[in-house]
């Protein structure tokens, strides 16, 4: 059943033009719809998928670091998270600013208002002395509400969603975070570090096949709401990582000349054997890169929180002081 709500409109208009270039591209937010959402929760729980344990490990023994930045004039602050998910890594954090007593209220934003009443419902039960104040929208217009109060802010994006732009579209991003921070606001940034290929290449090819079911959603996804008739056996999964642009690409891969109707668009779509649609860039950092990125918004590097495998890397920004 075609769905007729303003989000279907966007997929609709996102798939439209997508599948109208060339080469084909499918723009990665598509992924994550009820049931991409899940599939990329398993992902975080593969043993190949290394980002998550190790951001998880920096949180674990770095918090009370973390928290001596923010808190070093002990006045109340905000966490505030983009794209704030499930959650749960930041529930230590939460946790451990709780325990040493320090005033603060968390700021989850994100534009999906289902992930967001998920994770207040859960941090009601887990953290219940927690102040949050949820913020359903986009990034930008949550942190041009928050620029104008009083308390110091620290800012996280992590999980290294910062991969999934290019090198441009994260500059042009932080720049526009950094336009928002006050002098004394932080932020935090978690990146995957360019590492052994074979790790990378793994942690995006599994053994398991998750995630080739999360690439495959996103024409299944297609086909439960627009009426797309995509036949996921024509159709194989192929991560690809350059070490030396240190990009990830992953691509759906049509395996026969194929001609796929979607209702909504009451057109079809025309693909060649062995055409592509481009579908995720995942974007791994070394020192350089990050430096520059900084340099590029205004920024300085306060902090450079590692794993011990020195896989990940959470850094701590502030506004430059030149
Ligand atoms: C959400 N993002 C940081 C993940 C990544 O690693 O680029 C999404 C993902 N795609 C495939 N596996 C995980």
């Amino acid at each position: 059943m075609i769905q007729t709500n303003t989000y279907s409109a966007e997929v609709l208009k996102a798939v439209d033009i997508g599948l109208s270039r060339s080469p084909k591209r499918l723009p990665s937010w598509l992924f994550y719809d009820e049931i991409g959402d899940k599939i990329f929760q398993a992902i975080m729980r593969m043993p190949e998928y290394y980002l998550t344990g190790c951001e998880f490990e920096i949180l674990r023994t770095k918090k009370d670091q973390i928290l001596q930045h923010v808190s070093s004039q002990d006045r109340p602050f905000q966490l505030v998270e983009l794209g704030a998910g499930d959650g749960t890594k930041t529930e230590v954090l939460l946790k451990h600013f709780l325990n040493q007593q320090k005033e603060f209220t968390y700021v989850p934003v994100d534009i999906s208002e289902a992930v967001l009443h998920q994770l207040v419902s859960r941090l009601g039960r887990t953290v219940p002395d927690l102040q949050v104040q949820p913020q359903n929208t986009l990034y930008h217009q949550a942190l041009k509400l928050l620029s104008d109060r009083e308390e110091r802010k620290l800012i996280l994006f992590m999980g290294a969603n910062i991969g999934n732009m290019s090198v441009d579209e994260a500059r042009q991003f932080v720049k526009q975070i950094a336009e928002h921070m006050n002098p004394d606001d932080l932020l935090m940034v978690g990146f995957d570090l360019k590492k052994d290929p074979r790790l990378i290449q793994a942690a995006y090819d599994d053994a398991g096949g998750i995630t080739r079911e999360f690439n495959l959603n996103l024409l299944a996804r297609i086909n439960r709401e627009l009426g797309g008739e995509f036949d996921l056996d024509y159709f194989n999964h192929y991560p690809y990582y350059d070490p030396e642009s240190g990009i990830t690409k992953s691509y759906l891969v049509s395996t026969v000349k194929q001609q796929v109707y979607i209702e909504a668009l009451d057109k079809s779509v025309s693909f060649e054997p062995w055409e592509i649609i481009h579908t995720e860039v995942s974007q791994k950092y070394d020192m350089t890169m990050v430096n520059t990125l900084a340099r590029h918004a205004g920024l300085e590097v306060v902090d450079k929180l590692y794993d011990n495998k020195k896989y990940f890397c959470d850094v701590i920004f502030r506004v430059a002081d030149y």
